[in-house]
């Protein structure tokens, strides 16, 4: 499929594979495709590992000589005069929906290191933590990228409420939205300055293709699932 597409660069909203091979799928990738890659971390890209591990692996990509590329939160990539690029990983963040681990749960929590052993409230607050801090380190970098014209956002949960699969409830909205993300896109998105701006939020998580514009942002949510990628192809000037 994606020797059959047309393109200049890649760019991949996490959940590339599991802590121990993401870096492995990477490398194999670009020795098929040979452009450049740009990636943000899913939690999937965390089973079988911890957070840290996997972001410090993703760092040390970074130092390699190869053209893969971690969207590390004080990056901004110029893509063109006019494009830029930035990213982080996010989680959904327990702030939207109602939280109720009894009703709704998702595999993170038994195949993540950090959640092991964890009490309801204590994963609640690490998932809010780990989405506020995201949230604010990608606001400043956003307020750098907004020397551009357009700017890409890549980010692997929603930072809105997108459709979900057939059995989307209140109580699974937790897990698939990032409104700590969302909020901070929100303020500097419309702020005054930045009215003119163009930004495209790229995400997945859900398995559920969705196009959403909401203000001067347009969100493209992959419809991504299991062993099989969707491929969206965005023209940039
Ligand atoms: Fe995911």
């Amino acid at each position: 499929m994606i020797e059959k597409t047309a393109f200049d660069r890649i760019i991949i909203t996490g959940d590339i594979a599991e802590a121990h091979s993401f870096a492995r799928h990477l490398y194999n990738l670009y020795d098929r495709v040979k452009v450049p890659i740009y990636f943000v971390l899913g939690n999937h890209d965390f089973y079988k590992g911890s957070i840290a591990d996997s972001i410090k692996q993703a760092m040390e990509i970074n130092n390699y000589p190869i053209d893969i590329h971690y969207l590390g939160y004080d990056t901004v990539v110029k893509l063109t005069s006019k494009t830029c690029l930035i990213g982080a990983n996010g989680w959904g963040d327990c702030r939207s929906g109602t939280v109720d681990l009894s009703r709704f749960d998702v595999n993170d929590h038994n195949r993540i290191s950090d959640f092991l052993g964890m009490m309801p409230n204590q994963i609640i607050g690490l998932r809010q933590r780990l989405a506020e801090e995201e949230a604010d380190r990608l606001k400043k970098t956003l307020w750098s990228a907004c020397a551009f014209d357009h700017i890409i956002i890549a980010t692997h949960v929603p930072p809105i409420h997108a459709k979900q699969r057939n059995n989307a409830t209140e109580y699974s909205y937790p897990f698939y939205c990032n409104a700590a993300l969302g909020a901070e896109l929100t303020t500097v998105t419309v702020h005054k300055d930045n009215s003119n701006k163009r930004f495209t939020v790229l995400c997945g998580h859900t398995h559920v293709g969705d196009y959403v514009e909401k203000y001067n942002m347009e969100f493209h949510i992959s419809g991504s699932n299991y062993n099989n990628p969707e491929l969206e192809v965005i023209e940039v000037k």
